[in-house]
């Protein structure tokens, strides 16, 4: 039985402190925090680990009930949320006094995006948000730029379905990364894989945060070669958007930095709503069928993606200042862990937590448990309209044709794995014909 009476802040053992780091933070660091590790992955998904992070969570509030727990750990206060009503104060309350700046994400994203907003604070963080929310126009759920988006999605799956029927991660990967860079920087840029390439490296050495030195003259010729795209991004881009607008302090590289980054998990997010979509008839017909304004449907699909598998499954935050918590304080310099997939895939809280279930993003059920795949609340992911739009067109241009599993290829849609690995996953893809046939010949 739970014990209500335990203090609000309560301080785990350094054993139940231990188990958490290796239950929790293991998976998370193994399988790479800035760019995933395949191998890990595939062995996280043949072993089902990642559950267990969920099943630790639940335990810990069983025993000691809804308020954070703190764990025992040399040199750090580190709290770790349990119900959803302190994600929402946190989340509501970034970045004062909770900041997006922690000590591990600094470490971590500094790799590549220095001044990133992510990791800025007071009046520079204010500039860079800013920033960020004008270019991605992050309050539109159709962004101004997006008819010659479409333009661009159309050709490049075009030449992408002009090419051998399987579809893997790496032949949609590229061809993501063309659409991101023409909508970034336009034309010139589309071929400009070098670009991707100097940020995996830059990210690699990010997965090592603290333990790795900062690669600066790879990190300098990074930010230098972005500028020059902004410099020369045509009208109609989102890089020409957003260096009209820059100041020195809105740092733009840095922001593009993370935009750069972030694309990756947007373009692995699409090509898992495209396996769950068409792993099941029913769902494949009303994809299909989703011609309403603003795809509704493929955009629940794609939020159900990052639902069932977030690609930020740690949101951090750091108390800038002493808070009051529940007639307790939390230090000042408290890190605060909101672990994604607890809130997700809570089987003791959510019906649906390892179904495929877009309709819980149509109906508002989202609203009133904290689904949190884009974070929430001012520090809410800007882009989350911009990836919704892109993610939905592409995946209505595609499924213009028939895109099924592989022959034996399966995805129990009634009972979704805890890890995906996209790495080994192949789709592929035939004209379609008038009796839609769910998986390949
Ligand atoms: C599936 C795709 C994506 C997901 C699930 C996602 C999710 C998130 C989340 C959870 C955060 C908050 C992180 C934190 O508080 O530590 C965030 C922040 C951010 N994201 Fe995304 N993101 C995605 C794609 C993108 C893309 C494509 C861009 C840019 C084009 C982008 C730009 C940003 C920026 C600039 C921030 C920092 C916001 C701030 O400083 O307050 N994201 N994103």
């Amino acid at each position: 039985m739970a014990k209500r009476s335990q203090p609000v802040l309560h301080r785990l053992s350094l054993a139940e402190s231990m188990t958490v780091l290796v239950i929790v933070g293991g998976p998370l660091i193994a399988k790479g925090i800035m760019v995933r590790r395949p191998l890990v992955v595939r062995l996280l998904q043949s072993t089902g680990l990642e559950g267990g992070a969920v099943a630790l969570l639940q335990r810990l509030r069983r025993r000691y009930g809804p308020g954070p727990v703190m764990l025992r750990l040399p040199g750090r206060e580190q709290a770790v949320l349990l119900s959803p009503d302190d994600v929402r104060r946190v989340l509501a309350e970034t970045p004062e006094p909770f900041e997006t700046d922690s000590d591990e994400k600094h470490a971590t994203l500094a790799h590549f995006e220095p001044e990133g907003s992510l990791i800025s604070r007071g009046r520079d963080r204010v500039a860079r948000r800013a920033l960020n929310d004008q270019a991605l126009e992050s309050g539109c759920p159709i962004h101004s730029m997006a008819p010659h988006f479409r333009e661009i999605i159309d050709q490049e799956i075009a030449a992408l379905l002009s090419g051998p029927d399987d579809l893997s991660w790496g032949r949609f990967k590229d061809s993501w990364f063309r659409i991101v860079r023409r909508c970034l920087f336009g034309d010139a840029a589309a071929d400009d894989r070098d670009l991707v390439a100097m940020l995996i490296r830059l990210r690699s050495a990010g997965n090592w945060s603290f333990l790795h030195p900062k690669r600066r003259v790879l990190r300098a010729r990074f930010l230098s070669h972005v500028a020059a795209y902004l410099h020369a991004a045509p009208p109609g881009t989102l890089g020409a958007g957003l260096a009209r607008r820059a100041t020195t302090r809105s740092a733009a590289e840095s922001q593009v930095g993370q935009w750069l980054f972030a694309f990756d998990a947007a373009g692995i997010a699409t090509f898992r709503a495209l396996a769950l979509i068409v792993a099941d008839a029913g769902i494949t017909a009303r994809a299909r069928n989703d011609t309403a304004p603003g795809y509704p449907f493929l955009r629940a699909c794609l939020l159900e993606s990052v639902r069932l598998w977030p690609t930020t499954p740690a949101i951090l935050r750091q108390s800038a200042r002493p808070a009051a918590w529940n007639g307790s304080t939390m230090a000042e310099g408290t890190g605060i862990l909101i672990h994604v997939p607890f809130l997700h895939r809570d089987d003791e809280r959510l019906p649906f937590s390892h179904r495929f279930a877009p309709d819980v993003w149509l109906r508002g059920e989202a609203d009133a448990w904290p689904l949190i795949p884009f974070s929430g609340g001012p520090g809410e992911c800007p882009a989350k309209n911009l990836v919704l739009l892109l993610a939905s067109n592409l995946m209505a241009a595609l499924l213009t044709r028939n895109i099924c599993l592989p022959p034996g290829g399966k995805l129990d849609i009634n009972d979704l794995p805890e890890t995906f690995d996209h790495f080994s996953l192949t789709l592929r893809h035939q004209a379609q014909s008038p009796l839609v046939a769910q998986r390949c010949s």
